[in-house]
């Protein structure tokens, strides 16, 4: 068992438990194979947010089939959100003989020892945890990229909104120690990262011990030499504090863009959603934010076809875009997702509804994304250079502290660097910059 390949499903903190399964893997003396035909363990961390991430993971899992007949010895392992549901489990225990490993989101320090046996015994391994037990600390992991790395703060959600699979797949809010969260950002900064995303499914509601809560975690990081960008995701409008908006203002590594998930712009969607919150609650936060930090960026998850949305409501979502003027938003058609209380509603939107609903929404989002892109052009911003351009290899990628993505010229000895870059050219889903 020499290498390894994990494929990646779903949000950040997927992506981070992949981080999680690989720097544990490396530990084993393993290392990260360039695609899963070199491999010997190959992972997949599932996402089951919306009915097409499921779909792509069965579609995934079956290609594996060829591989596993030709080199038997290979062994697959599948976890992540779909594992925490029964009847995935079943169906991939009916329909999937050639998966060697089942585990959760609750267990993924498990997964070395899952692995020993089943090299071992030869024999299929499945270890699901319906909730999670104490937070485990101290588990390596092996970044995606060296100068900027993902912090879980919490694990889980309470919020159940009425679409939502996550509080069934990741359980109940719990929130790490600030000691904890603090002690690591220290490390990764010492190893050379210079930015950290701060992840939790609400960080708002994270309550760290008696005295720290959110804002008071991040004025505490604030204050680490050598950190100079914080960023954090995501955070529900309903419980934002007057605080972490005065700490746009007060905290200078905190970066200015926050992404506020709105969902709908109808208030009686909203309240369908069970958001707890109403449209003029959310402009008035938008409002607030402005104030304090007037050049912010903002961008959100905007979702169409909830059931019962009528297109007076949609005209509300449209509304609201316009308003809020987003600098960019994740868009999504409803997907009804077994076992959340919106599935069994009555009056699902019909999918040709939907989609031209979801097409003059992204219209809308686009044009407003571009015209923001625009009017960048000719300044000055601060970009955390990342790494090659995907765009184009013979430029950089990197970050404005606003978090859009710019496409450059340079040297590759500036990856891990914040240089200053002049804007050449706003698109609509990135910008051109050269270095001054
Ligand atoms: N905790 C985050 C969201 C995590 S899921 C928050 O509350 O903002 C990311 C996004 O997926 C959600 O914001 C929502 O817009 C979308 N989403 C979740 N469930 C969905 C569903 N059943 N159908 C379509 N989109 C969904
Ligand atoms: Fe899902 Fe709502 Fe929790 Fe976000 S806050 S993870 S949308 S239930
Ligand atoms: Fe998907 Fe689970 Fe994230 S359902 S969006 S991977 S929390």
């Amino acid at each position: 068992m020499r290498k390894y390949f994990i494929q990646t499903f779903g949000c950040q903190m997927n992506e981070h438990d992949s981080e999680i399964i690989a720097g544990m893997l490396c530990e084993k003396g393993m290392e990260e194979a360039a695609s899963p035909d070199e491999a010997q363990v190959i992972i997949f961390n599932t996402c089951s947010v919306r009915e097409n991430a499921d779909k792509r993971f069965f579609g995934t899992l079956g290609q594996v089939k060829k591989k596993k007949k030709t080199e038997p010895e290979t062994i697959v392992c599948v976890c992540g959100c779909m594992m925490q549901q029964q009847h995935i489990i079943d169906t991939v225990k009916e329909k999937y003989p050639w998966v060697d490993i089942i585990f959760g989101t609750h267990n993924i320090h498990e997964f070395p020892k899952l692995l020993d046996s089943v090299i071992s015994v030869r024999e299929r391994q499945i270890d699901v945890w319906p909730e999670g037990r104490e937070i485990v600390e101290g588990l390596p992991s092996r970044r995606l990229f060296s100068c900027k790395a993902l912090v879980n703060i919490m694990y889980g959600c309470n919020n159940f909104c009425t679409y939502c699979i996550v509080p069934y797949t990741r359980g109940r809010e719990r929130s790490r120690k600030p000691e904890n969260v603090i002690g690591e950002v220290k490390d990764l900064v010492a190893d050379g990262v210079r930015e950290v995303m701060l992840l939790g499914q609400n960080v708002n509601s994270y309550r760290g011990d008696g005295d720290t809560d959110f804002a008071e975690l991040i004025y505490r990081l604030d204050e680490i030499e050598g950190l100079d960008r914080i960023r954090f995701m995501t955070s529900h409008p309903k419980d934002l504090s007057d605080r972490l908006i005065k700490a746009f203002g007060e905290c200078s590594s905190l970066c200015k863009n926050i992404h506020l998930p709105v969902q709908s712009g109808s208030s009686r969607v909203l309240e369908m959603m069970n958001r707890r919150y109403d449209r003029d609650r959310y402009m008035e936060l938008v409002d607030k934010i402005r104030e304090t930090v007037p050049q912010i960026t903002i961008s959100s998850d905007i979702m169409v076809g909830f059931p019962g949305e009528t297109e007076e409501d949609f005209l509300d979502t449209l509304d609201l875009i316009e308003r809020v003027r987003y600098d960019s938003a994740f868009t999504f058609l409803y997907s009804p997702r077994k076992g959340t209380p919106a599935a069994e509603a009555e009056d699902q939107i019909p999918e040709e509804i939907k989609h031209d609903r979801f097409n003059r929404m992204v219209d809308l989002i686009n044009t407003i994304s571009a015209e923001k892109n625009a009017a960048m052009e000719g300044k000055t911003e601060d970009v955390l250079v990342e790494g090659i351009s995907k765009q184009k290899p013979d430029n950089l990628a990197g970050r404005t502290d606003g978090f859009k993505l710019v496409n450059f010229r340079g040297d590759a000895s500036l990856i891990g660097k914040i240089v200053p870059v002049r804007i050449t050219k706003g698109k609509t889903f990135s910008l051109e910059g050269e270095i001054i």
